[in-house]
This record gives C-alpha cells, sequence and structure tokens, in this order.
C-alpha cells in the first residue's frame, strides 16, 4: 500500500527544495489514502493512450519513407507483436542483457514488456507494412516523482540516423505538458475526419461526452499532482543513445546509479543511468 500522505510530504520537500509551486491539492495532506494502483493504471493508460493518438502524426515522412504509427494500450496487443518487438530488442541490446541479466533475459524483458498500463506505439513501413520499431511508455512514480517513464525506442538498426528518433522524442516530451493543462489541451481539439457527416448537434454532444471522459482522468489524476518530466534508463554502454538523450536534455537523475571511482584512478561504470528530463 502506498500512502498518499508520504508522497505529498515528499513532494512538498521537495518542492521546497526546488523553490518550485507543484500546485498540489494540500486537503490531501492530512489523510491517508491507499494507493490504488490498479486504477491509476487504467486511467493513466487511458489518458496516455488518448494524448498519443491525437497528438502524435498518424504518419510520418523521411525522404521516401512512408512511417505509419499505431497506438495500442498494452492489454490489446497480441503475443505476435510483443515476439515482433523482443526480436528488435534482441537485434539492438541483445549482448548487453545477455550479459547483464543472463540467459533468462528475453522471458524476464517479455515480463516487463507485459506490464499493466503501459502504451505503445509500433512504427510500420507503410510501403512493406514492417514493423520498424516501438515505443512503450507509462505515467508513473519514479524515485516517488510523477513523469511520463519511456520504458522504450527501439527502431531497426536500417532505420537508425534518420531523425526518427528525434522527431519522436518530441513528441513524446509534449506529454507531460498536455497531462498537466488537462481539459485546456483538449477545447479546440477537432473532431475525427470520419464525424464529418454529423449534424452540429451530434458533434456539440460527443465533444461534450468526450470532454467529459478527459475531465474525468484528469480530475483523478489531478489528486497525485503534477507530471514533472519525463524519464527512462539507458545502458551505461550505450553510448550513442546516452548522447541522443543527452542531447534532448535529460541528465542523471538523482537516484541514478552513478560512476564509481576506484583508488581515485579508475572509474567504475554502473549497467545503467536512470535520466530525467524536466520539462
Ligand atoms: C537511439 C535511437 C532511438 C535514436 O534514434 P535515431 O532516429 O537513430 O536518432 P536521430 O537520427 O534522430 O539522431 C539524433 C542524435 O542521436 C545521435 N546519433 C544518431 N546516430 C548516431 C550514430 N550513428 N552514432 C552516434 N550517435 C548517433 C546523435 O547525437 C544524433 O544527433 P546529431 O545528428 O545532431 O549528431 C535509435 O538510434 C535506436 O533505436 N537505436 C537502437 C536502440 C536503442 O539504443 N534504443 C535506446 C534504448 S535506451
Amino acid at each position: 500500500m502506498f500512502a498518499l500522505k508520504d508522497l505529498v510530504d515528499t513532494l512538498r520537500e521537495q518542492s521546497l527544495q526546488n523553490n518550485k509551486n507543484h500546485e498540489i491539492e494540500w486537503e490531501f495532506a492530512e489523510e491517508t489514502v491507499p494507493f490504488d494502483e490498479a486504477a491509476f493504471d487504467k486511467m493513466q493508460s487511458d489518458l496516455l493512450s488518448f494524448l498519443v493518438t491525437e497528438n502524435f502524426p498518424a504518419t510520418m515522412e523521411k525522404e521516401d519513407l512512408v512511417i505509419e504509427l499505431v497506438a495500442t494500450q498494452v492489454e490489446k496487443l497480441n503475443g505476435g507483436k510483443f515476439q515482433d518487438f523482443l526480436k528488435i530488442l534482441d537485434a539492438n541490446l541483445g549482448e548487453e542483457y545477455l550479459r547483464i541479466e543472463g540467459k533468462k533475459w528475453k522471458s524476464h524483458k517479455l515480463k516487463e514488456m507485459k506490464e499493466e498500463g503501459l502504451v505503445y506505439i509500433e512504427l510500420i513501413n507503410q510501403h512493406s507494412s514492417e514493423t520498424i520499431g516501438f515505443l512503450s511508455m507509462k505515467l508513473v512514480f519514479d524515485n516517488e516523482v510523477l513523469c511520463v517513464y519511456l520504458y522504450e525506442i527501439q527502431l531497426l538498426k536500417e532505420y537508425t540516423g534518420l531523425k526518427i528518433g528525434s522527431e519522436l522524442m518530441r513528441h513524446f516530451h509534449k506529454l507531460p505538458g498536455l497531462i498537466n493543462i488537462g481539459l485546456e489541451a483538449n477545447e479546440d481539439r477537432p473532431l475525427d475526419d470520419e464525424d464529418d457527416d454529423m449534424d452540429d448537434a451530434d458533434k456539440s454532444e460527443i465533444t461534450d461526452l468526450r470532454n467529459e471522459k478527459e475531465k474525468e482522468r484528469i480530475d483523478f489524476l489531478k489528486n497525485y499532482g503534477k507530471v514533472e518530466g519525463c524519464s527512462l534508463t539507458v545502458f551505461t554502454k550505450n553510448e550513442r543513445a546516452l548522447k541522443f538523450y543527452q542531447g534532448l536534455g535529460y541528465i542523471k537523475a538523482d537516484h541514478s546509479p552513478r560512476d564509481k571511482k576506484l583508488r581515485n584512478v579508475r572509474v567504475v561504470k554502473p549497467d545503467y543511468y536512470i535520466m530525467f528530463n524536466y520539462l
């Protein structure tokens, strides 16, 4: 069980330290409310998948390549998809996973990939219908700070270096702000194309309904405080990805494993760093 009071106290302490206004609903500070993880996971996943669908483009073009983006909540993904994603992961980082976690790394990874509340974006080459990469993410408390955690961003090798990753991250970084501004972000949201033949009364009814649903989700999440930014884990040996994230403004999180200097000469690096981007 998670005591909300502890969370609020920690956030308040951090807020004082950082001299930031977290806009926390302080009336919760006196209550100890058990943290309902299942309800939280469901609400954040519905909200995140909604925001991803609305704010990431449906397709991205790079030279003569057209990439389709398909957002799906983890419970709606079939087993074959997980295997496709695992193959990409294996090709990119399999050796490092094997070194760190041993022979069972794939079954550990599959379990993590099926974690409740995750939202996936599959990247498909529209011409060949091949899955060329994926992202997975979730709104979590990491070290008691609310953030959108990027579990994975993986592109097949032949699709790297084309600025696809940079463009995906640009959209990803909008998510904390969109969650924080909540309903305001939805006010001018246009209806889907297929709604075009409806008359205005029907349209406004649907807009109201959709806003009601978003309001419910935002109201629920509001009780947990403000989203501080984005976070992720990167292997220390993955210098390319490390450079990529540093270029995007990520810094080592306070609770990240650190380099250790032995006898003031040799530096021993941890297997991974936890990176944070305050947005
Ligand atoms: C990491 C990854 C998502 C980056 O996406 P990308 O589309 O390849 O990257 P971009 O083309 O947008 O390049 C952005 C920056 O990444 C770095 N980068 C890209 N290609 C690089 C290369 N071949 N060597 C070193 N750095 C490189 C550079 O800093 C580059 O910025 P610059 O072009 O201004 O120098 C992608 O390369 C990937 O999926 N790699 C394999 C899986 C992986 O490591 N995922 C991260 C797990 S934590």
